[in-house]
């Protein structure tokens, strides 16, 4: 089959042999370069303002509720850390946010499949993933416009690209600047999973979290302990680059940090 290619920016709902809602979409109908260029013009549409945005035609069956995402998956491939966390947290928004344009149509088109086939009738219902969506964007860029200080409880960064040389460092998904960002979204207390089979990008994002000062590391046996061992499962094994590596024997590296709260010191006196 020819590759299809699409030119508009979000993903269509147009029915196409790949997103039959009988089917669940194949990998091979959505194959697109493995890498995309975060600094190259990507003609994104994005809200002046996270008020400005509707979230009910990515959650139809939570409209009116006035929840948002609580769970962000930064730059979320092909949605297996999604999917597996949607039947465990029924009540929680979870949005992937994905810069490729096929990748993005793809896990659009598993999460339309997903919720076709698994109890339609009471919706929403744990297993009717009603509480995922997935939206082309460039997490470098706007996310303050899509997510409301302090409204995200998770954010996870997965398997991140690692953009090995030296002068492409600057592309890399955690940097000074993007946390000051991530730490605008994420309630306090809220958490940030990273991991990667890639050692140096294991230190840099260990060295760029630890040093800023509103996130703390926390270890892996707290967190299992605070009751998110499933989570953590999900975010060793659930995704199709985690697969990958645990295919191929490699190592990985998990990192999560929690968002603190800045304690203003008493003026001298
Ligand atoms: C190596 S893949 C990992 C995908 C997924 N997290 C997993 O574990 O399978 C990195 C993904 O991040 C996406 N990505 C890279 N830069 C991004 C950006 N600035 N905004 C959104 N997504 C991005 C890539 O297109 C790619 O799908």
């Amino acid at each position: 089959m020819p590759k299809r290619k699409r030119t508009s920016d979000q993903p269509s709902d147009q029915p196409s042999p790949a997103n039959v809602p009988s089917l669940l979409p194949q990998k091979k109908h959505y194959r697109q370069r493995a890498h995309a260029n975060p600094f190259s013009d990507h003609a994104l549409v994005y809200p002046a303002s996270p008020a400005e945005y509707d979230w009910s035609t990515h959650y139809p069956a939570f409209a009116g509720s006035g929840k948002t995402p609580a769970f962000a998956d930064i730059g979320c491939g092909f949605g297996g850390l999604l999917i597996t966390l949607a039947p465990l947290f029924p009540d929680t928004l979870m949005l992937g946010l994905e810069i490729r344009v096929q990748v993005t149509q793809y896990v659009h088109d598993r999460i339309a499949a997903l919720r076709a086939t698994s109890a339609p009738q009471i919706s929403p219902h744990p297993s009717s993933y009603q509480n995922v969506s997935v939206i082309r964007a460039n997490a470098m860029k706007f996310l303050p416009n899509f997510f409301p200080k302090a409204s995200l409880t998770s954010l996870f960064f997965l398997f991140p690209d690692p953009h090995f040389k030296a002068r492409k460092h600057k592309a890399r998904i955690i940097s000074s600047t993007l946390l000051a960002e991530y730490a605008y979204i994420l309630a306090p207390g809220g958490l940030v999973y990273t991991i990667t089979d890639v050692q140096d990008l294991a230190q840099w994002m260990r060295a760029h979290l630890e040093a800023h000062p509103l996130f703390q590391f926390v270890e892996e046996e707290e967190l299992r302990k605070e009751g998110k061992g499933p989570i953590l499962d999900a975010v060793y094994g659930s995704t199709e680059e985690g697969k990958k590596v645990e295919r191929n024997g490699g190592e990985k590296w998990l990192a999560c940090f929690r968002r603190i709260e800045m304690h203003r010191q008493a003026p001298p006196t």
